[in-house]
Parts: structure tokens; C-alpha cells; sequence
């Protein structure tokens, strides 16, 4: 599909299929795609974590003011971002960065580069949180292109008590943050959005030339 059709095709899904499960290939291609997302600096202060259990979707489900694409999507990924930077999140970065590229840790490059990503990242925690956060938002954006591309349906949501969801399924004490619930699987066909036209702003209002 043509990416401009695949834009059109894809909308924000209220009713799935609940008969519907996305293939393990198709769920692969999704994971692979948010693996390869960039984040600045190329940190990934993040977890994406993926719902398959039926259980956890009916805890969710209150959580998120009872919207229905909880338990009828095939899948909900919920992309956390970490509470806080930690030295350790530098450290293990710039490990793996190094085995990449057949570096020694104690290479200059590296070193000179540890040092940058410190200096960066000395901003107040309120400041960190707030990056964090927009590179979540960063892979959300990926996904739901990735997915119209893949002819995956799928409805971001934000739409949910974020402190609750933390306490309730243990994210806190695993220094997690979910900023965005991503359900996806097969929209039905009595979804009353598939009866709307999509509504966006006028292309003049939208852009400006300087
Ligand atoms: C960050 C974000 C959060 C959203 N949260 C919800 C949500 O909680 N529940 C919902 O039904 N739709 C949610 N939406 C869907 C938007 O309402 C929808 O994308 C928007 O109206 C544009 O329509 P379209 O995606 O169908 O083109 C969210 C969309 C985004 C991008």
C-alpha cells in the first residue's frame, strides 16, 4: 500500500475483533520496528510491555475507564519510560555501543562520548521526565506508521489512571513509568468510527511557508 493510502486506511479503533489474534510473525515485524526506533542520544530509556494475558487485560480494563479495546485487541503493548535516569542506564549504553562497533570501553571516542551523554543528561529530574516521556511518544509514532503499513489495526490511548496502572501491575518497583496503552489487533467491522470521514485540519491552516 502506498504510505499516504495506508495513512488514510488507518484510524483510532474503538471496537477490534475480539475473535482475532495478531501471528507471531506480525507481532515479530511490530517489535522488531519499535527495536529500531531512534531516541535521542540513542539511549531508549524504555520497556515496552507486551499484554497477551486475558488475566492482566481485565485488570487493566477499570483502569482505563472501562474502554473496550483493552480486552477485545488481540495485544496491548504499554510503553513505559524509566522513573529516572540512572548511571547504570550511561554505563550499559555505552558498553553495548562499544561491542558494536569492536570498541574498547576505555576507547577516547567512547570515553569522550560517556562524558557528553553525563553532561546532557544533568538537567533537573522533572526536565528528564518530560524527555523521556516525548521519546516514548517518538516510538508511538513509528508504531502506528509501522502498523498501518502492516495493515495492523491498533488505538493509542492515553486514556488511563497512569499512577494506578504503575502501582497495580508492579511498574513502580521495577522503576517503569507507562506513558501510552498501544492496543492493536483486527478492527470489526461494527466499529461506528469505520462509518466517519477523517477529520484534519485544512492543509492552509496546517502549514505555513517562511
Ligand atoms: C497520544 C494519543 C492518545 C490517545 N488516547 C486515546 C484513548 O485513550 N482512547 C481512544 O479511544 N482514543 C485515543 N486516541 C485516539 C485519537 O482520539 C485519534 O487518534 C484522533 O481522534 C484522530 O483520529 P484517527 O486516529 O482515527 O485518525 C489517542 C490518540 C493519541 C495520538
Amino acid at each position: 500500500m502506498d504510505i499516504i493510502e495506508a495513512l488514510k486506511w488507518r484510524y483510532a479503533v474503538k471496537k477490534f475483533d475480539a475473535s482475532r489474534k495478531l501471528t507471531d510473525e506480525k507481532i515479530n515485524k511490530v517489535k522488531k520496528a519499535l527495536q529500531l526506533t531512534p531516541t535521542s542520544m540513542g539511549l531508549q530509556l524504555m520497556k515496552f510491555v507486551m499484554v497477551e494475558s486475558d488475566e492482566i487485560k481485565k485488570k487493566i480494563t477499570p483502569i482505563a475507564y472501562n474502554q473496550p479495546q483493552i480486552e477485545d485487541a488481540s495485544h496491548l503493548i504499554i510503553m513505559c519510560r524509566k522513573t529516572d535516569v540512572q548511571s547504570t542506564d550511561i554505563d550499559s549504553f555505552i558498553e553495548t555501543a562499544a561491542l558494536t562497533n569492536e570498541l574498547e570501553v576505555s576507547h577516547e571516542s567512547m570515553q569522550d562520548y560517556d562524558k557528553s551523554l553525563r553532561v546532557s543528561l544533568s538537567i533537573p529530574e522533572e526536565q528528564q521526565k518530560i524527555w523521556m516521556d516525548n521519546q516514548v511518544y517518538i516510538a508511538l509514532g513509528n508504531l502506528m506508521t509501522v502498523c498501518a503499513v502492516e495493515e495492523i489495526d491498533a488505538c493509542p490511548m492515553e486514556g488511563f489512571n497512569r499512577k494506578k496502572l504503575n502501582e497495580d501491575l508492579g511498574f513502580t518497583n521495577q522503576n517503569l513509568d507507562a506513558v501510552v496503552i498501544f492496543a492493536l489487533g483486527y478492527r470489526s467491522e461494527e466499529d461506528y468510527r469505520l462509518k466517519f470521514k477523517k477529520v484534519r485540519r485544512p492543509m492552509k491552516d496546517l502549514f505555513s511557508t517562511i
